[in-house]
C-alpha cells in the first residue's frame, strides 16, 4: 500500500449530501484491510514520539481511525460528539459546516493538565468543525494540542482558518 494506492481507494460521490458538494467517502478505503492498516500505521509513525496521552475523535467519521490510532499509541480516546449524545456534564460549541450548522460537545472531565491531545477527524473542509473542536479542547488546561486529518481539501483553506490564528501543529495524510 502506498499513499497513491490509498488515494485511489477514496471514493468521490458527486452532489452528496447536496448539489455542488463532491463528497470524499472513506468507507471504500477503510473496508480494505491493507488501506485501513496503512492509514493507522502512517499516523502512528507520525505521532508515536509526541507524547500523546489522548486522541480526541470528532463524531462520527473521526471515531474510526481515531480510536484505532489511540489504541496503537497507547493513548486514551475521547469522544467529541454532536449535541445531545453525551450523558454527563459537557462543554459545547456551535459551528457552521460546509453544508449546515451543528453543535459539538465534550465531557467536562475529558482532559486534564497532563494531557497532550491529538485531535483527529477524517476530513478538513472549511475547518468549521475542527475550529469548534479546537476551541473545545482549548477550554481545558492541556499541555499541548496537535491536530490531524486523513484528508485535507486544501482549496477550501480550512488549515489557514484553524492553524494561523492559533499556532497549532496541523497535519493531514492526503
Ligand atoms: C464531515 C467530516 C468532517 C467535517 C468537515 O462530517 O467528517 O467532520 O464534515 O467539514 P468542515 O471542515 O467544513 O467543518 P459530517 O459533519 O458530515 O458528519 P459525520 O462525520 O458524522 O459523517
Ligand atoms: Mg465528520
Amino acid at each position: 500500500m502506498t499513499l497513491e494506492d490509498l488515494k485511489t481507494l477514496i471514493r468521490e460521490v458527486q452532489d452528496f449530501p447536496k448539489e455542488g458538494i463532491n463528497f470524499k467517502d472513506i468507507t471504500t478505503a477503510i473496508k480494505d484491510p491493507n488501506a485501513f492498516q496503512y492509514i493507522v500505521d502512517q499516523l502512528y509513525l507520525k505521532y508515536k514520539d509526541k507524547g500523546i496521552t489522548k486522541v480526541a475523535g470528532i463524531e462520527s467519521r473521526g471515531f474510526i481511525v481515531g480510536a484505532a490510532l489511540a489504541y496503537k499509541l497507547g493513548a486514551g480516546f475521547v469522544l467529541i460528539r454532536k449535541q445531545g449524545k453525551l450523558p454527563a456534564e459537557t462543554i459545547k460549541k456551535t459551528y457552521s459546516l460546509e453544508y449546515g450548522e451543528d453543535i459539538i460537545e465534550v465531557h467536562k472531565d475529558a482532559f486534564n493538565e497532563n494531557d497532550v491531545v491529538l485531535l483527529h477527524d477524517d476530513l478538513l473542509a472549511t475547518g468549521g468543525t475542527a475550529k469548534a473542536a479546537i476551541d473545545l479542547v482549548r477550554e481545558f488546561p492541556v499541555k499541548d494540542l496537535l491536530v490531524n486529518f486523513i484528508i485535507e481539501l486544501s482549496f477550501l483553506k480550512g488549515k489557514e482558518s484553524i492553524a494561523s490564528e492559533q499556532n497549532i501543529d496541523v497535519d493531514s495524510l492526503i
